[in-house]
């Protein structure tokens, strides 16, 4: 039976890669995202690819969006096997001493609150099923510091603890939580993230393998994991960072 996944911040980056890989490997899909033109197009760019595949338009933040985007997934489907809760901002670079309110709602909104609510249906919707596997995109963030960086550490590392939370409470269903946390990946949030060439030349001079990663090397994470592939990992979250974390 073809497997049924639902993917998050799905428009660009480790998200687009992973849906045209998911859709690649025979998933029905699902693929989420802010923007309505941009998901057209990617409907259309994994139908060409063979898969049955839907664009539903919904912000992570909203949970009236969040629980739409599920019961669309299963109203088409009629399942949700594997969800990707990949959306997420890298928010605004800025020291402790000038963090305001609005930048922590901007960053915790998103990669917290967005994932918190995504589990909330998706792990409804496989408790029905006794089935089903979620994978969460942390990030080296999530297990170390970093300056200038204190909302989206803090907002990462919450992301870790709500894998492991969720994977205790969804094991008697036998549903599985795990969570992949990349290190530097080349995508828009990572030129974001350290806009200075210059700096970012440094800042890769400090990676152990002298490089950022493709977004391939997360994608085909996620796809082992959707597929199955290591039925007795839950709770886990796999660093991918090129060594940095060692
Ligand atoms: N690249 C890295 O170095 C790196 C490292 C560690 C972890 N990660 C994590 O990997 C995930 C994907 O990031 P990426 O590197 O692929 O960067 P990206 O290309 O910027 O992808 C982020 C995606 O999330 C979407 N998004 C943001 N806020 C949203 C919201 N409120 N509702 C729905 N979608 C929303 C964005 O949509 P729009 O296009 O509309 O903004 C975008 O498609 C993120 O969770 C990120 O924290 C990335």
């Amino acid at each position: 039976m073809r497997k049924v996944a639902l993917i998050t911040g799905a428009l660009t980056g480790i998200g687009h890669e992973t849906a045209l890989l998911f859709a690649k490997n025979d998933f029905k899909l699902v693929v989420s995202g802010r923007r309505d033109e941009a998901g057209k197009a990617l409907e259309a760019e994994l139908q060409k690819l063979g898969a049955e595949a839907f664009f539903f338009k919904s912000d992570v933040q909203k949970e009236d969006q969040v629980k739409a985007l599920v019961d669309f997934c299963l109203s088409k489907f009629g399942r949700l096997d594997v969800a990707v809760n990949n959306a997420g901002t890298e928010g605004k670079a800025l020291p402790l001493t000038d963090v305001t309110t609005e930048s922590y709602y901007y960053t915790f909104d998103t990669n917290v609150l967005g994932v918190i609510l995504s589990l909330k249906y998706e792990l409804a919707a496989m408790y029905k099923q006794k089935s089903g596997t979620i994978i969460n995109m942390s990030s080296i963030a999530g297990k170390m510091g970093s300056p200038s960086a204190g909302l989206y550490v803090a907002s990462k590392h919450a992301v870790e603890g709500l894998t492991k939370t969720a994977a205790l409470e969804a094991a008697p269903f036998d549903v599985k939580v795990n969570a992949i946390a990349p290190g530097p990946i080349a995508t828009r949030m990572f030129n974001d993230f350290i806009p200075d060439d210059s700096v970012r030349d440094e800042f890769v001079s400090a990676v152990p393998l002298k490089r950022v990663g493709e977004v391939s090397d997360i994608a085909n994470m996620a796809l082992y994991i959707a597929q199955g592939k290591s039925p007795y990992m839950t709770g886990a979250s796999i660093t991918i960072d090129g060594g940095m974390l060692a």
